[in-house]
């Protein structure tokens, strides 16, 4: 049958048959949450910035659109990235693509600090919840730029910002990163409070520094940025993306198999480890990868919150309820970053999971057999989570609007079919 959009367009649908233990490894791709940033940043100085180990995902191919938009040469190949900035004559985001993603609000502190403006689409609210970019806009206008909003864009100019000591009301990835890039060639020392620490946010400060920026404390909750002149052009790889990673143990683990995740260093999810390990997966790390496997009958129910790191990303939130749906007991996910992100939860009840969600608590009753059924992918990683308990579902699984994990994760289905999980896109594996 074939399932057509409102727009009479195929979608595309990925089939999940489950049962299959899966075993072997799998080399992640670069950080989707990194990558976007440097195309970003990219724009701080004119000519051309090389960014290696760049996932090839559609929120990188819509930020590539941004540059482009803006005036930018972008060229996509291999893994390799070459953004040339020298005719970037635009310093506008419209509507339709920051609506698309909302990383393309990342522009915004580079535009400003290299030409002095930024007209930026406000992007509204998402599926994740309203989220907002208070943090972003108070801290521009704190280094001395007008911040105006009118017709639904958000105007921030100044002819060269000034530095500041600032405590940031809640360490908020996207405004850590737009305040670090807008403060690099502000006129002194801007000191940076309790901003976010995610390791994506020191893989930004090393392209930074490596493109002429002076700062000290990447990855600690307080940074300083010495103001610079100018800055250049420079080359950088893309760290491993922690999330593809989790992801992927998560699916080791939910099969009873063997999975080794490589690319990654086991520093970056140390409590999501931990918690895995709680639940009773068995965990090996290793300098540059991290093997899992278990038995399923001995899992046991386990409490996670989720926090800004080094705490349990809200990234993993998703799948690790997948994985407590099948173990024995009963768990309590809190969600504490994102208003709005047990939105998975009635489709996995689809596939006979056992939750009640209450506010930012989810009650997960584990030891469940769960059966194939057709479900929405509500976003990314929820989408993700949702081809997880495909995999351990009796029957086939028939996940609709796979665009969201098409988002972010790089050839998402073939590096499940190399771990030996049978699944594929808008085929005629499954009758349900
Ligand atoms: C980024 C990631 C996202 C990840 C998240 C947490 C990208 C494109 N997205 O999102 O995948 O889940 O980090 O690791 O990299 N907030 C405010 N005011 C602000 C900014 C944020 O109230 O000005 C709130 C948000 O509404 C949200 C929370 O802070 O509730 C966290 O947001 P933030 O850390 O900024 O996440 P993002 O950068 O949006």
């Amino acid at each position: 049958m074939t399932i057509r959009s409102a727009a009479g367009l195929e979608e595309p649908r990925l089939l999940v048959r489950g049962g299959n233990r899966l075993s072997g490894q799998v080399a992640v791709s670069g950080a989707k949450n990194s990558a976007l940033k440097l195309m970003a940043a990219s724009l701080l100085a004119p000519g051309t910035s090389v960014l290696h180990n760049v996932p090839d995902i559609q929120d990188v191919l819509t930020m590539q659109e941004v540059l482009e938009y803006l005036g930018a040469i972008v060229e996509f190949a291999d893994g390799t990235m070459t953004v040339d900035t020298s005719g970037v004559q635009s310093q506008v985001a419209p509507y339709e693509l920051v609506q698309r993603m909302r990383a393309s609000i990342q522009i915004m502190g580079p535009l400003v600090a290299r030409f002095g403006q930024a007209r930026v689409a406000m992007p509204g609210g998402c599926n994740l919840g309203p989220r907002k970019i208070d943090i972003h806009l108070r801290g521009l206008a704190q280094m001395g730029a007008t911040v105006r909003s009118d017709h639904g864009f958000v105007e921030v100019r100044s002819d060269r910002l000034q530095a500041v000591d600032m405590f940031l009301d809640y360490p908020s990835v996207g405004a850590t990163e737009n305040l670090l890039m807008a403060a690099v060639m502000a006129e002194g020392t801007t000191t940076l409070e309790n901003v976010a620490r995610e390791p994506e946010i020191v893989d930004l400060c090393k392209f930074l520094i490596s493109m002429g920026a002076d700062i000290e404390g990447a990855g600690s909750s307080t940074v300083k940025i010495h103001g610079v002149e100018e800055m250049h052009p420079a080359e950088h790889t893309v760290l491993g993306d922690r999330i593809e990673a989790g992801t992927f143990l998560i699916a080791g683990a939910l099969t009873g198999g063997e999975v080794e995740v490589t690319g990654i260093s086991p520093h970056v999810l140390d409590l999501f480890l931990s918690k895995l390990r709680s639940v009773g997966v068995r965990i090996e790390e290793n300098t540059r990868s991290i093997k899992a496997s278990g038995d399923i009958d001995s899992y046991k129910a386990t409490d996670v919150a989720t926090l800004p790191f080094p705490g349990f990303p809200t990234d993993l939130q998703a799948q690790v309820v997948v994985l407590l749906s099948i173990a024995r007991g009963v768990s309590v996910v809190t969600e504490n970053v994102f208003e709005n992100r047990f939105g998975f939860v009635d489709e996995l009840i689809r596939l006979g999971a056992e939750i009640r969600v209450d506010g930012n608590h989810a009650v997960v009753t584990g030891g469940r057999a769960l059966t194939g059924a057709i479900v929405r992918c509500p976003d990314l990683r929820a989408g993700a989570a949702l081809a997880l308990a495909g995999l351990v579902a009796e029957g086939c699984t028939e996940l609709r609007d796979v665009h969201h994990i098409d988002r972010g994760y790089e050839r998402f289905e073939e590096k499940l079919q190399g771990l030996g999980a049978e699944v594929e896109r808008a085929g005629a594996c499954c009758s349900l």
